[in-house]
């Protein structure tokens, strides 16, 4: 007898089979300049088992500037999270990892390269923002004067540089006609050899740009700078080549002493610093020992007093040499009669020249007298006005302000003083004295209301002799003198 039942097993699932990731598509290389959010893979995971065991979870390992985003069941979208830049990361290694949900969880992992794609986002940068180039003067054409470098960051056609200048104007003149610029390396040629007397720095603006499209480009600026080199020789301006000729002498009379100034001898060096630094030497003379040149001021001058012995015709050959290196050098001839009986003028400039400070003494002399004369007749002149006033007022009462001052000067053992009063621009005149015994009288005029510096104050006559005598000129200026000073009462 058989019996049969039906045995259903049920097979229970374990966890032992690993998910799987699964790219479905991606775009690589991704640009550099790609928005946040940019998809750009589309990934799912697959499980064979089932249940938890068959749910899996995909996630990125280490820090990338990307995020899964999930979308419906088990499908990713791997998008960008934030900004790339080739110039930091060219390429990113994205590890994806899947984990299922079973216990014990079993993962798997899958990396997917992502490359990035360059942008022309980075000018060129020169080495420096400014180049400062140092060029002798008389350098020749076609030779190097410096090289500029720049840099993009950028790969590609996108770091590819080429140089030029910048158009400006040099003197009113084109730079590109000064200098050119090898456009590959940035070499910077002169096209013509420059003068330092003309030129003495120029500057040039060149432009490194990179062939990115579009592109982009960078300024900077070369100072180049010409230096002096001692190619002028001096030039003599005085005694000038043109008059000088055999005619044109230098006369000096014959009874001159050591030291008289002969003449001057003046010329310039159009070269700069020691290259013009010029300096004077005899080099050949007639008489060797009657004249000497100054080294550095270029006077000629006699060494010792003219004797009657001395050739009436003497010839100076005076070399002018300037610091430079090589020297240059020009020379002048100094043609000198010596003349009997001349009356110079040279010798008193001279004196005045060796001696200014009793020039200057002599003018404050001057000054001084001339002041002192000015203030006398300024005195005088007010002194007058005052004693019309007072004659006057002997009829009108209308000059002194207040009656005292009329006292006070008739009573001059106290006080003497005169006060004129007028619309016009004379506001007042003032004659004080004090104590005549004790010397202490004053004249004071006022002109201008207007001005403080018009006041005149004449302190202290040197004796009260000397009052008197003020005024009795002053009585005698007066054409029909109706006043006298009471000179009985200044004695006492
Ligand atoms: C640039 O190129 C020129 C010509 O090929 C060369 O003479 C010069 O030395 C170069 N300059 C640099 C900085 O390499
Ligand atoms: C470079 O100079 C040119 C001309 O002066 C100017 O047009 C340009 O904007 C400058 N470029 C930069 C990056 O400064």
């Amino acid at each position: 007898m058989d019996g049969h039942c039906g045995v259903e097993i049920k097979v229970v699932d374990i966890n032992d089979n690993i998910p799987e990731i699964i790219v479905t598509s991606l775009t690589t290389p991704v640009p550099e300049d790609s928005a946040v959010g940019t998809v750009i893979a589309l990934i799912s995971a697959k499980d064979s088992d089932s249940g938890d065991n068959g749910k899996v979870k995909l996630s990125l390992s280490s820090k990338s500037p990307f995020q899964l985003n999930p979308s419906v069941s088990n499908h990713y979208s791997l998008v960008t999270k934030g900004p790339l830049d080739r110039e930091k990361h060219d390429h990113y290694s994205v590890k994806i990892i899947a984990t299922d949900s079973g216990n014990p969880p079993l993962s798997s992992e899958r990396i997917i390269l992502v490359e990035l794609l360059d942008v022309n986002d980075n000018p060129p940068v020169f080495s420096q923002p400014s180049y400062v180039v140092y060029v002798k003067e008389n350098y020749s054409p076609g030779r190097i004067l410096c090289s500029v470098s720049a840099t993009d960051s950028d790969s590609g056609d996108n770091s590819k540089i080429s140089y030029s200048l910048l158009d400006s104007k040099v003197q009113d003149v084109s730079v590109s006609s000064y200098v050119y610029i090898n456009s590959d390396n940035g070499s910077i040629y002169s096209m013509h050899s420059f003068d330092y007397e003309k030129l003495k720095v120029f500057q040039i603006q060149v432009q490194a740009k990179d062939q990115g499209s579009p592109s982009l480009s960078s300024n900077a600026t070369v100072h180049v700078f010409i230096l002096d080199q001692n190619d002028n020789a001096p030039a003599v301006i005085y005694p000038s080549s043109a008059a000088m000729g055999s005619l044109s002498h230098q006369r000096m009379p014959r009874s001159a002493k050591a030291g008289h100034l002969v003449t001057k001898v003046t010329a310039v060096d159009a070269d700069s610093g020691h290259n013009a630094w010029i300096s004077y030497k005899v080099s050949e003379a007639t008489d060797g020992s009657l004249f000497t040149v100054n080294l550095y001021t270029g006077e000629v001058r006699t060494k010792r007093a003219v004797s009657e012995q001395d050739d009436s015709s003497q010839r100076l050959l005076i070399e002018i040499k300037d610091d430079g290196e090589p020297v240059q050098s020009a020379t002048v001839t100094v043609s000198i009669l010596l003349e009997d009986g001349l009356h110079e003028p040279i010798l008193d400039l001279r004196q005045k020249a060796v001696e200014p400070s009793k020039k200057t003494g002599r003018i404050t002399l001057y000054l001084i007298l001339s002041l002192a004369s000015i203030s006398v007749l300024s005195l005088v002149t007010f002194l007058i006005l005052a004693v019309k006033c007072i004659r006057n007022s002997r009829s009108s009462a209308s000059c002194c302000t207040r009656q005292s001052d009329c006292d006070d000067y008739k009573n001059p053992n106290r006080n003497l003083q005169l006060q004129l009063n007028t619309d016009g621009p004379i506001k007042y005149v003032e004659v004080l004295g004090g104590d005549m015994l004790s010397q202490s009288q004053s004249f004071r005029s006022c002109m201008s209301p207007m001005s403080e510096y018009s006041d005149f104050t004449l302190i202290k006559p040197s004796s009260t002799t000397d009052f008197k005598e003020v005024i009795s000129v002053l009585d005698a200026s007066l054409p029909d003198s109706t006043w006298t000073f009471e000179s009985q009462q200044v004695s006492t």
